[in-house]
């Protein structure tokens, strides 16, 4: 959902890099977050001038526009704060006004990126507009640009800092945002800040870094709480005492505010990227720190501030921010020898579930250890029941493993997905244990649904894969499914390993009952086998490639079908279909059939049967013989050595597993298959259309 990054150089003037290659390639890393339209804004070479490069579609067609312009970018070496976007359009449709950065005004006094939606933009706009100002673009963003400066130029004597400024915008916006601001008033500072939208920022020095605790005054602009205020109060800017009125002595707070700058003191050479996510910053510099919810951070002179916008509805926030490490290497998020992320995200699964289970799993003792939740376990046990929560794919993952879940903890488990979850306003209570499935961390719809968990004092467990991502952090515990970066668009080895955390975390929590021992060590027999199971399923893939192209060509609609564990399966199989090859597709459960999907079954009706060897194989046998009784020519996927799969039917063979695992091992050809059905079709494989990686968005 967007990608923001910002560049800002505090480097001696010998050593400064060509800003736009640095913003370009920060948006195309982050491209897989939204790819309708990209822009970028740097200083130009007179004071106070900005330059800006905006295109609808992919990054590749803003750096071309760039290269063709016939701007000399030498003469933008000295842009010391530089802005940058990749939009997922929300308000108003891809096209070049749309595009941001935004700006408040020809002169772009004030310039904005933003991630996230405001959901008062329109009484905000009204009010702007009543007040004279004059909107470009359609989008929400337009109207945080425009507030800035109308604040600005309401303040009598002009002496609020970039700081004071932001935070008096801030505290008018409703909804959510990740923020960077840039203004001609306030040269080579930046102002970011977030709520409900991933920002971090990564540092880059040779110098040691010095973190300093310094308790300001900050100016409290304003009074009450935040959120009853009504719109028109801003109607009254100057007024003393009123909304926006100028800092008094009487509203002062005491803010806490986190300076990182290098240990002399000296403001070079240091320079920081803000970004939507990691894979953006990791070329550069490994040392990062991930934004929380209402932190204002700036960045002027060398030196980074962060400060905390008050609020009091927001959940508790630490106020420790330190300089973290990312774990994550260059050659993770590239491509290497594959065609698209996608097919080398599923290519990796061999290696990504070994992972998940590294230094976690005892194979010969038949132990599991999670340390991320250790000291929660008999809290979990005791729990009254267990409520999954996710979205998508992550959904799916919950699907396939809760029946495996119940049987091994012998506690209710509900899947739940997070909007309908919220929708529904669902009764929680403080002894429920809601597991949060993302593998961003910043799915909207699940850290809202997480926070309404967190405010009726249930305890919330993540299972997550992106490490610092706000799941992770605002969760009492988890554990981190270890997958590696997954760019492509389509979830592939997040879904497995978030499939085999999940069963982790039922064998750890069962690993007190005696009368579960077979059955766990079975599981974890099965796990130890699973790699070499999956590569042998990714043999596979050339007969794959042939009936993509083959019989499933041209077809307009594929149905999934199976029970049991193979539900999820569909389901999760269906969803790859339909997302990136644009094929109408349906997960069925096999024992609903007679229920109302068998009037869909003719001979031309293309039907994926999923039939592997577990205790419901009779049902799905009598459901088979259902749908080819009605003329079905479905392709099975069914165990290596099944003998009674009838002569002449298609299959796609698997190695056999434990029945709560094989899930693992079958859906494997299914993401193999709607791979090369997208790419028969020419499709974008990697950035399918109207999807975003990250749904930072209700
Ligand atoms: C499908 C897919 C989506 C995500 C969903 C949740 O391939 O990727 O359905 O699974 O948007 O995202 P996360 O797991 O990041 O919360």
């Amino acid at each position: 959902m967007c990608g923001i990054f910002a560049y800002c150089s505090y480097l001696q003037e010998k050593d400064r890099k060509t800003v736009c290659d640095v913003l370009v390639n920060g948006l195309a890393r982050q491209e897989y977050r939204g790819y309708d339209s990209a822009g970028i804004g740097i200083d130009g070479d007179k004071k106070g001038e900005m330059l800006f490069f905006k295109e609808v579609g992919k990054v590749a067609g803003l750096r071309k526009k760039i290269a063709e312009s016939s701007v000399d970018m030498s003469k933008t070496f000295l842009s010391q704060v530089s802005i940058a976007h990749t939009r997922w359009a929300t308000h108003g449709p891809p096209s070049v006004v749309n595009c941001h950065p935004l700006k408040s005004d020809a002169n772009a006094e004030f310039t904005v990126v933003h991630n996230g939606i405001v959901t008062n933009a329109a009484a905000l706009r009204l009010l702007l507009q009543k007040r004279g100002f004059r909107f470009e673009s359609d989008t929400d963003t337009e109207a945080v640009a425009i507030l800035c400066k109308y604040i600005y130029d309401s303040q009598p004597d002009k002496r609020l800092s970039f700081t004071e400024l932001v935070k008096t915008v801030l505290k008018e916006l409703e909804g959510s945002f990740a923020f960077v601001f840039k203004s001609s008033h306030y040269p080579n500072e930046a102002v970011t800040a977030r709520r409900g939208s991933p920002l971090l920022i990564g540092v880059k020095t040779e110098r040691k870094l010095k973190v300093d605790f310094v308790d300001v005054e900050f100016p409290e602009l304003g009074a009450g709480k935040e959120t009853e205020k009504p719109i028109d109060a801003l109607a009254v800017p100057t007024s003393p005492g009123g909304l926006l009125a100028p800092p008094s002595q009487n509203n002062l707070m005491r803010t806490q505010s986190r300076a990182f700058m290098s240990e002399d003191g000296m403001p070079q050479p240091i320079e920081f990227f803000v970004a939507s996510d990691a894979s953006a910053i990791i070329e550069h510099t490994k040392r990062v720190l991930y934004l929380e919810d209402d932190d204002i951070a700036h960045i002027a002179e060398g030196e980074l501030h962060i400060h905390r916008l008050r609020r009091t509805d927001g959940p508790p926030v630490s106020s420790v921010r330190t300089i973290e490490t990312l774990e994550i290497e260059l050659a993770e998020i590239m491509k290497g020898k594959f065609d698209h992320f996608m097919q080398k995200e599923i290519y990796e699964q061999p290696e990504s579930v070994v992972n998940t289970m590294r230094g976690r799993v005892n194979f010969d003792q038949h132990v599991i250890t999670l340390g991320g939740l250790r000291q929660y376990l008999n809290i979990i046990r005791r729990g009254r029941r267990i409520i999954f929560c996710a979205c998508g794919t992550s959904y799916h993952s919950a699907i396939a493993t809760r029946a495996i879940f119940e049987e091994l903890t012998e506690i209710p488990v509900t899947v739940e997905l997070a909007s309908d979850f919220l929708d529904r306003k669902t009764p929680i209570f403080r002894d429920d244990v809601c597991v949060f499935v993302s593998q961003s961390g910043e799915t909207a719809d699940t850290i809202l649904a997480m926070r309404y968990c967190l405010e009726r004092g249930a305890l919330c467990v993540g299972v997550v894969n992106t490490v610092g991502s706000t799941i992770s952090r605002e969760s009492h515990c988890g554990v981190h499914i270890n997958a590696g970066p997954e760019i492509g668009v389509a979830s592939t080895k997040a879904y497995t390993s978030q499939y085999i955390a999940l069963i982790m975390v039922a064998l750890q929590l069962s690993e007190d009952r005696i009368s579960m021992m077979e059955r766990r060590k079975q599981i974890i027999d099965g796990l130890h086998a699973l790699p070499s199971q999956i590569k042998r399923v990714l043999e596979g893939d050339r007969s794959l490639q042939e009936l993509a192209t083959g019989v499933l060509s041209n077809q307009r609609s594929l149905l999934i079908m199976g029970r049991g564990y193979q539900f999820a399966t569909c389901l999760e199989g269906a969803l790859k279909i339909k997302e990136i090859s644009y094929m109408h597709s349906e997960g069925i459960l096999a024992g609903e059939l007679k229920h109302g999907p068998l009037a869909l079954i003719d001979e031309n009706m293309p039907v994926i049967f999923v039939m592997t060897q577990d205790s419901l194989y009779p049902k799905v046998q009598s459901a088979f013989s259902q749908i080819t009784a009605r003329k079905a020519q479905p392709i099975v996927v069914c165990n290596e050595n099944d003998e009674d799969i009838p002569k002449g039917v298609k299959t796609i063979r698997v190695p056999k597993t434990v029945d709560c695992l094989q899930g693992l091992l079958n859906i494997i050809p299914l993401q193999l298959l709607s791979y090369h059905l997208a790419v028969k079709n020419g499709f974008d494989v990697d950035f399918p259309r109207n999807l975003a990686k990250s749904v930072t968005t209700e």
